[in-house]
């Protein structure tokens, strides 16, 4: 460790909630011009103390120091004041308002009596143009990519002032090429003077682009290790506190009759452009069919047409035989499809309320847990129960808010629920997205004991490792098409990438 003066040090911070310690005397310190990676499992207290550097939560123990100087965060404003900005996972900016109005919100500069705009955006573009964003000032943000709108937020950081950036699982959101480009961003930022702490459960992105690694567990800092002098393999023991395979383990799929079969499916989007063109595949029994894309290539819409949420024009959608295009969500959970979602928030918890009424969302009606209307809460509580424990959903009790777990530990539950119900069809979009790699290769392993156990798995992913270690055949997706079929054991992240990007078909298999 360097002696200069760090520009953040964290002392001995300790945070409780009921039922846990979130942060168990965590002391850190980020030199001037570092990028620091946070990592740890999920649960292990990242966004608890990132809140408490950012003013979001008091710490109950301990305190900070910037630049030297004890200081009281009790603030978000206070944190901007000391130079401190927050990247979250969740973006907090106005829809319908333009990149340089979400930036100046709440502290416009005034020109007399009006707001300023125009200097405004011509800071802004300055801004951007100096690090390397290529962000518009006049757009508005409904009309940006995701990857765009984190780019605001960086801007609004910087706009107000911030020499230190804390980013919280920025990566989860981003397509391989906007994590290419933020990587990009990152480094332009600490050599511009800026400091930043990343959180992160990609190790191949900390051992890419982060100089100093603090490795957290239960709460409790286990080492704070030099990126040059260690390894992704290090890294993940000290994680998890045991070593982890990054390999998938599995046997050849033995796969039975088709379980879903989709024909020339056909949708628009809400604005009329079409976003399914004629999709057609089949997902057999025993198998799990891995759909490779580049996002926006009709996935989301897919996988809304599978369960219900969108309208098609045309086509055909089958289950075990049965049509259920078009069909009710409630319709098509009963007849056998469960569905893991990639966005968790809208579609897969409900934030107030508990864990225990969050695993039975779709089958409290049941007779297992409802009698003549009235819940059963005991059969609740005790299914609840067991699923948290088979699937290690780290929370203090069944009976705290969903709103209150970490993000990854929320996206356990959710597979827990879905794998649960026993379904025919298993679709999971995104499945380990912001899980820590124990977690991940957990998860993995359930996909492939479903497999095992007979039940067709569809597996959505932006991640290709994920796709060619876990499927068994791989469809790829490009424009609401199925332009190929591939082996993963014959094929190679290259030749996806280009079927990915449009530039080449391989026929497969073809549809009757
Ligand atoms: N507002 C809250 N109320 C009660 N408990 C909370 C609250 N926020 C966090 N916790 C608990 O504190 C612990 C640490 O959560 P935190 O969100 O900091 O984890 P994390 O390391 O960011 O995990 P992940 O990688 O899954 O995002 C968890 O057990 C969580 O349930
Ligand atoms: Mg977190």
């Amino acid at each position: 460790m360097s002696a200069a003066t760090p520009v953040v040090e964290l002392k001995q911070i300790t945070k409780r909630f009921p039922g846990i310690v979130a942060n168990d005397s965590i002391s850190l310190k980020l030199q001037k011009g570092e990028i620091h990676a946070l990592l740890g499992e999920n649960g292990a207290g990242k966004s608890t103390l990132m809140n408490i550097v950012f003013g979001l939560y008091q710490p109950d123990e301990g305190g900070i120091e910037v630049n030297g100087q004890p200081v009281l965060i009790d603030s978000p404003n206070k944190a901007i004041e000391l130079g401190i900005g927050m990247v979250h996972q969740h973006f907090k900016l106005v829809q319908p308002f333009t990149v340089t109005e979400n930036i100046i919100l709440g502290m416009e500069p005034k020109k007399g009596m009006n707001i300023d705009y125009k200097s405004a955006a011509e800071q802004v573009r300055k801004l951007s143009e100096q690090y390397g964003l290529q962000v518009n000032p006049h757009a508005k943000i409904q009309d940006i990519s995701v990857g765009m709108q984190q780019r605001v937020e960086i801007v609004k950081t910087l706009y107000r002032g911030a020499d230190i950036l804390i980013f919280d699982e920025p990566t989860a959101v981003l397509t391989p090429q906007e994590i290419t480009e933020l990587m990009d961003i990152m480094k332009r930022l600490v050599a511009e003077g800026k400091s930043i702490i990343l959180i992160t459960h990609k190790l191949k992105e900390i051992m890419q682009i982060s100089d100093t690694v603090t490795i957290i567990r239960r709460g409790k800092v286990i080492d704070t290790v030099k990126t040059s002098e260690t390894t992704t393999r290090e890294l993940a023991e000290k994680m998890v506190g045991r070593s982890v395979s990054f390999k998938v383990d599995k046997k050849p799929a033995q796969p039975k009759g088709p379980v879903l079969q989709v024909r020339d499916v056909k949708a628009k989007s809400h604005d009329g452009l079409p976003v399914l063109n004629g999709l057609s595949f089949d997902v057999k029994a025993g198998e799990i069919l891995g759909i490779a894309g580049v996002d926006g290539n009709g996935q989301s819409e897919l996988i809304e047409a599978l369960t219900g949420l969108r309208k098609v024009d045309s086509g055909s959608i089958k289950l075990l035989d049965k049509e259920i295009v078009n069909r009710s969500p409630r319709h098509i959970s009963e007849a056998g499809v469960s569905h893991i979602p990639e966005d968790r928030h809208k579609h897969g918890l409900v934030l107030d309320f508990s864990m225990s009424e969050n695993m039975v969302l779709q089958t409290y009606h049941r007779p297992a847990f409802n009698r003549g209307g009235f819940l059963n809460y005991e059969a609740i509580d005790k299914q609840a129960e067991r699923l948290i424990e088979a699937f290690d959903v780290r929370t203090p009790s069944i009976h705290t808010k969903a709103r209150s777990l970490s993000g990854g530990n929320q996206q356990k539950a959710i597979i827990a629920r879905e794998i649960d119900r026993n379904p025919d069809l298993l679709i999971a979009a995104q499945p380990t997205r912001g899980l820590d790699v124990g977690a991940i290769e957990f998860v993995h392993k359930q996909l492939i004991a479903q497999r095992d156990q007979g039940k067709a798995v569809l597996l959505i992913s932006f991640e290709l490792d994920e796709i060619l270690n876990v499927s068994d055949r791989i469809a790829v997706i490009y424009e609401g098409e199925i332009v190929g079929e591939v082996l993963p054991e014959e094929t190679n992240d290259q030749e996806l990438g280009l079927m990915m990007a449009g530039s080449m078909k391989r026929e497969g298999v073809t549809h009757e």
